[in-house]
């Protein structure tokens, strides 16, 4: 048996969050061996007490790691079978991408990985990153083979056909592809052992391109609902009735609800990752270039709304009270990158509004500290801005209360449509 077709026995990740966590309970359930590494501090100490770092993650996540190495250190890495890398592939202020995480982890693992060994890469990337990026990192490991598998979990979606339900993705097809076809199989293999079901594709750069046509098709399409819920609120119709009626059609239609914008680790930012390798590539993305203008531009229509709706009930923006309901960027997380909460609440703040929020998986945030949303609460407010309609909030006592009444969600469609004080935006 050479050393490239030794079983996986002990497996490293990099990265401990949304990804890398749910993955390592994963192995740890299926009895791998675990090393588990993060930058943080903070972060490791925090598993080590055997909390979950993320509030949608599940409590128990922390007891199916097993008896896992928790560190800081890059060199408990030493002598791994495999390594997984989970780390952050954010985007640089000018929209490029910066792999400066990537790269100084696969560093390490070209440092630690055993002879033979296997390194997948799980970040979100542009096609080619595996390949290339990290291949030159391993030229002087060409012993190690190098593939490429994206997370496609939707954080907070639970499988409720699974016992108890599952929030950690086993049940979720897992694409692997390797730089070599070699790759592939052993990426393909070590898979197996915990996804049900693991589909093998041609290179880790159709794995990688893969990934971002998933998230750029909910991207486009949360762009152009945005924009016919623009055009139909100037055309005075309701898209929801629209959207509705539209749905009934049983094929070639897929819908998409619209919102106040998008958020989260990835939509706003994935994209751009394939705008900047297909530039590089002397071809154009407008669909992609053009969805990040909508999609940016969508917490300007709900604050623009909501200064409407106060001027409905003669309430100067300047001295109004406004409640932001739901901060989170999707129901069922307490995940506020990137939301579109914080845009629409520094728009009105700059107009002189006080705004306060409410999230129950939100305790505290830039914003502030989330209020209990009750009767007597909802009186010191002239607007409630429904942004999610967030697990654990009332909508009843919201439909109930004497605020205008701003939508975002339909929420409150049903009980309110018709009334004066209420605003779908
Ligand atoms: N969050 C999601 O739902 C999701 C889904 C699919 C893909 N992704 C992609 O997966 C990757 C990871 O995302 P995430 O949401 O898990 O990020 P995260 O911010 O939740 O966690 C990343 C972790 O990596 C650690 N880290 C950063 N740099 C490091 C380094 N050099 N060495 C060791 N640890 C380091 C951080 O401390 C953090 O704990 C990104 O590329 C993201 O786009 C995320």
């Amino acid at each position: 048996m050479n050393s490239n077709s030794q079983p996986v026995a002990k497996v490293g990740i990099v990265g401990l969050g949304a990804v890398g966590l749910p993955l390592a309970a994963l192995f740890g359930q299926v009895g791998l061996e675990l090393v588990l590494v993060d930058s943080s501090v903070e972060r490791v100490e925090q598993i080590r007490r055997g909390e979950s770092p993320l509030a949608h993650l599940p409590a128990g996540l922390i007891d199916r790691l097993g008896n896992a190495l928790i560190s800081t250190s890059p060199e408990a890495l030493d002598g791994c079978d495999a390594i997984v890398i989970c780390v952050p592939t954010p985007l640089r202020p000018d929209r490029t991408p910066d792999l400066s995480a990537v790269r100084s982890a696969a560093r390490e693992a070209a440092t630690f990985v055993r002879a033979g060994g296997l390194v997948v890469l799980e970040s979100t990337t542009w096609p080619g990153t595996t390949r290339h990026v990290l291949g030159k990192i391993f030229e002087f490991r060409e012993d190690v083979d190098l593939a490429y598998s994206p997370e496609r979990v939707d954080p907070g979606r639970v499988d409720a056909s699974r016992a108890g339900g599952d929030l950690l993705g086993a049940g979720v097809p897992k694409l692997v592809g390797g730089v070599t076809k070699a790759a592939t199989e052993r990426a393909a293999a070590l898979y197996r052992l915990a996804f049900e079901t693991v589909i093998e594709v041609g290179s880790s750069d159709v794995a990688e391109a893969a990934k971002l046509v998933e998230n750029i098709h909910r991207a486009v399409n949360i762009a152009l609902v945005g924009e016919l819920k623009i055009a139909f609120d100037a055309m005075g119709l309701d898209v929801w009735e629209v959207l509705d009626a539209a749905a009934t059609k049983p094929f070639g239609f897929t819908r998409f609800d619209p919102g106040p914008g998008m958020g989260g680790h990835c939509l706003p930012i994935d994209p751009f990752y394939l705008s900047w390798a297909a530039k590089r590539a002397g071809a154009e993305t407008r669909f992609v270039e053009l969805s990040g203008e909508i999609n940016r531009a969508m917490p300007g229509f709900v604050a623009a709304k909501t200064q409407s709706a106060l001027r409905s009930i003669h309430v100067d923006v300047d001295e109004a009270r406004v409640l932001l309901v739901g901060v989170a960027y999707k129901r069922g997380v307490g995940i506020v990158e990137e939301s579109p909460a914080f845009p629409i609440a520094a728009a009105l703040r700059a107009e002189g509004a006080q705004v306060s929020y409410a999230d129950p998986l939100v305790p505290s945030c830039s914003l502030g500290e989330s209020l209990d949303v009750n009767a007597e609460a909802l009186a010191d407010f002239d607007a409630v801005v429904i942004l999610v309609d967030q697990e654990g909030v009332d909508l009843d006592l919201i439909a109930a209360c004497q605020a205008v009444v701003v939508d975002t969600r339909a929420a409150l469609r049903k009980q309110l449509l018709g009334s004066a004080r209420y605003f779908m935006a």
